[in-house]
């Protein structure tokens, strides 16, 4: 049994890994360990207990609560903040009872939680996943009282690092189309918050965070991580406190946030997950990927099928004989899927008009999108379709008629971005509209794929005609999100979805229950994209990340360079290649060389994908430190196959570039590497210095094989 309970305390434990707490003397909840499993129950730390310190910190203050409450004197940064019908701002939670749940992969320990005075109960949630050295949390709260409670912050989790110093966190931040750079900084006195108060997951920052002891690197050191399953407004607060203790926590942004919570209802959190590893940054994201693959996506263990996007060749400038065009030349290349982007329904000639008309344009499609999926599919491909449907443009049929339909403020102008709006998706009568449209456009057309994009952040977050509290909206909308996207889901099982928010602004666990892939940028630059891609792979596999190969100059497409200054296509693809790859390139005006050699990579990519998209990641160079080289390298999990990837960009000294030290081999068994004279032993290869001989702008791909056991 992976959870034990005993006196009071409980002890949860992952294969490797084990977190406990209990009530200690003063009756909290209290934090006791985090960290290796341990050998016996016995070996486990008591809770932590809080002493007064003169007349100003009392224990409530200084004590390490699992679910802390504004309450007391206490001044911590807590998990939940409630105000109730008769005036009381706080809520003094006690233990009531425990119990046990075993599940089907999972085993979940359920701990409730009493007021003293007032009759709510707030219900702890601690989930074990079978295989996997993560805990996921949730947080309940009940009303079991005669008066509406208002809820005005209330987290999923918090999180208790072993008293000490020197912690440094870690996370990812950027913006549109320069998404997920990787921070680290020390942690001191005081608050570090991440947070997006934007509606979507947001480009800025992602609800990720790691902890380490300020010297753990990609293959050693204490690091506890986590991450939080939620795609809208979000807060990660990491904290240390006026007494040196260390905590994080995660939940819904309470900033601008209220909830009414009426008799008998109930309010969960989103999950919250954390675990803990003693080898490094690369074996904290192994665990979260490990864990996305097995026990979050909508299509475990798939793999992704080399796709054609239109957008960046075409924009908005579809039609079924253009596109047929595209789809021969994809199809001869060795493309799997075809990807129709933006511009193919009614009115949609650009971006200020046609959002929200969701049927295909007469003028483009007279006969509707039959005859070009007919083709893509005589082709050998499958057929994928672009989305936006949380957008309306003013010019639009459906806004005509429902102006009350997005998000606003009485009296207020309606501020768009690209000349949208945003459908309030809380409202039930707006999901139905859109769930009758999206439904009807998969039940008339065979669509094996869809991007679904959302291309602004919020203004004006109000629903004037809502009978409630209209802060509830930041819930409310992404509840309705995913009841829309759910309920797609599960009408038209066989779709693969994607998380697109104009490129990485909809990243995170809960979407993924929903989409098997991310767009993870708007910059296709194949510089840039190295380390947009190394980010994001802090926290997601390479299954998830799709990656085109593209016509964009180096660092990004706001600049595009003179035609045949490209990088090389072996460049592009190899960038691209360390995801799901796809093609964004316009490779109609690729010539037959180029053609040639992309159908190579493709044929490459589609032997190597099991090791990309399944296997273990070892980040072996950073893209992020500007050292111009950096190299990844994938290994399959029976660690028979292994492929390594290696980029020089541009570094003005002809020097030797640094060697490079294989990972994740077993020791044991001999391999070849492409490239390198005769099989050695995994311990070899991982102990002696490869050396790469590239030029500024060049790079390769090195295949390794396991030739004996
Ligand atoms: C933003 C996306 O990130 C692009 O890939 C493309 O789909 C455009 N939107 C279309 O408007």
């Amino acid at each position: 049994m992976p959870i034990t309970a005993q006196d009071q305390t409980w002890i949860l434990e992952t294969d490797h890994t084990a977190y406990s707490f209990g009530l200690n003397a003063f009756g909290l909840l209290t934090h006791a360990y985090w960290g290796p499993r341990l050998l016996t129950p016995e070996d486990y730390p008591p809770p932590v207990m809080g002493m007064n310190w003169a007349s100003f910190n009392n224990p409530p203050h200084l004590t390490p609560e699992e679910y802390p409450a504004y309450h007391e004197m206490k001044f911590i940064e807590p998990c939940l903040k409630v105000t109730f019908a008769n005036g009381a701002r706080d809520a003094a939670l006690r233990f009531q009872s425990a119990h046990i749940k075993p599940g089907d992969g999972q085993t979940s320990l359920h701990i409730s939680l009493r007021d003293r005075a007032q009759p709510f109960e707030v219900l702890l949630c601690y989930t074990l996943y079978d295989g996997h050295d993560l805990i996921g949390r949730t947080a309940t709260l009940v009303n079991h009282g005669t008066e509406p409670i208002l809820i005005e912050r209330m987290w999923s989790a918090q999180w208790h690092l072993p008293v000490g110093e020197g912690y440094r966190f870690s996370h990812l931040t950027g913006r549109w189309s320069d998404e997920f750079h990787l921070r680290r900084e020390p942690l001191q006195q005081g608050v570090k918050v991440i947070e997006s108060r934007r509606l979507h997951t947001s480009h800025h920052h992602s609800p990720w965070f790691a902890i380490d002891r300020g010297s753990a690197d990609e293959d050693q050191g204490e690091v506890w991580f986590g991450a939080l399953a939620w795609s809208g407004s979000w807060k990660i607060a990491a904290e240390v406190t006026d007494f040196a203790s260390t905590r994080v926590s995660a939940g819904l942004n309470d900033w601008d946030f209220a909830y009414r919570l009426m008799p008998g209802e109930s309010f969960t959190t989103p999950e919250a997950y954390a675990g803990y590893t003693p080898d490094g940054f690369g074996a904290a994201s192994r665990g979260l990927h490990d864990f996305i693959r097995d026990a979050v996506l909508p299509h475990r263990h798939t793999a992704h099928r080399v796709l054609f996007n239109s957008w960046e060749a075409t924009l908005f400038d579809v039609d079924v004989a253009s596109q047929s065009l595209y789809a021969e030349t994809a199809a001869s290349l060795g493309v799997e899927l075809f990807v129709m982007d933006d511009g193919w329904f009614h009115g949609r000639d650009h971006d200020r008009a046609g959002l929200g008309d969701w049927w295909p344009d007469a003028r483009k499609f007279p006969q509707g999108l039959t005859p070009l999926i007919e083709r893509v599919n005589a082709l050998g491909m499958d057929f994928g379709l672009w989305i936006e449907p949380e957008m309306v443009n003013p010019d639009s049929d459906l806004y005509r008629a429902h102006p009350d339909w997005v998000l606003h403020f009485p009296d207020r102008p309606r501020t768009e971005g690209r000349n949208q709006l945003i459908l309030n998706l809380g409202r039930a009568d707006v999901q139905t509209y859109l769930l009758d449209r999206l439904d009807a456009l998969l039940r008339e057309n065979n669509i094996a794929f869809i991007k679904w994009d959302m291309n602004r952040a919020v203004t004006e977050p109000g629903w004037p005609d809502y009978d409630g509290e209209p802060r509830e909206i930041w819930v409310r909308y992404v509840e309705g999100l995913y009841r829309l996207w759910g309920t797609l889901r599960q009408r038209h099982p066989r779709v693969i979805w994607q998380s697109c928010s104009g490129g990485g602004g909809r990243a995170d666990l809960g979407i993924l229950r929903y989409a098997d892939q991310i767009w993870v940028s708007d910059n296709t630059g194949p510089v840039a994209r190295l380390g947009i891609q190394e980010g994001f792979s802090q926290v997601f596999p390479a299954s998830v990340m799709e990656a085109w190969v593209t016509d964009m100059e180096p660092h990004s497409w706001f600049n595009p360079q003179p035609a045949g200054e490209y990088l090389p296509l072996s460049f592009r693809f190899h960038v691209s290649m360390c995801g799901a790859l796809g093609i964004g390139a316009n490779i109609t005006h690729w010539g037959e060389a180029e053609r040639d050699e992309a159908r190579r990579w493709i044929a490459i990519y589609k032997e190597l994908r099991p090791i990309i998209q399944e296997g273990d990641l070892y980040r072996l160079r950073s893209a992020q430190t500007g050292s111009g080289f950096s190299a990844v390298q994938y290994v399959s999990k029976d660690k028979a196959e292994s492929v390594l990837f290696a980029f020089r960009t541009l570094i003005p000294d002809p020097a030797n570039l640094p060697p490079l030290r294989l990972r994740g081999l077993d020791p044991q068994a001999r391999y070849t590497v492409e490239g390198f004279d005769g099989a050695r032993s995994g311990l070899a290869w991982m102990n002696t210095d490869l050396l790469m001989p590239l030029l500024n702008f060049d790079s390769t791909l090195r295949r390794i094989r396991r030739v004996s056991e």
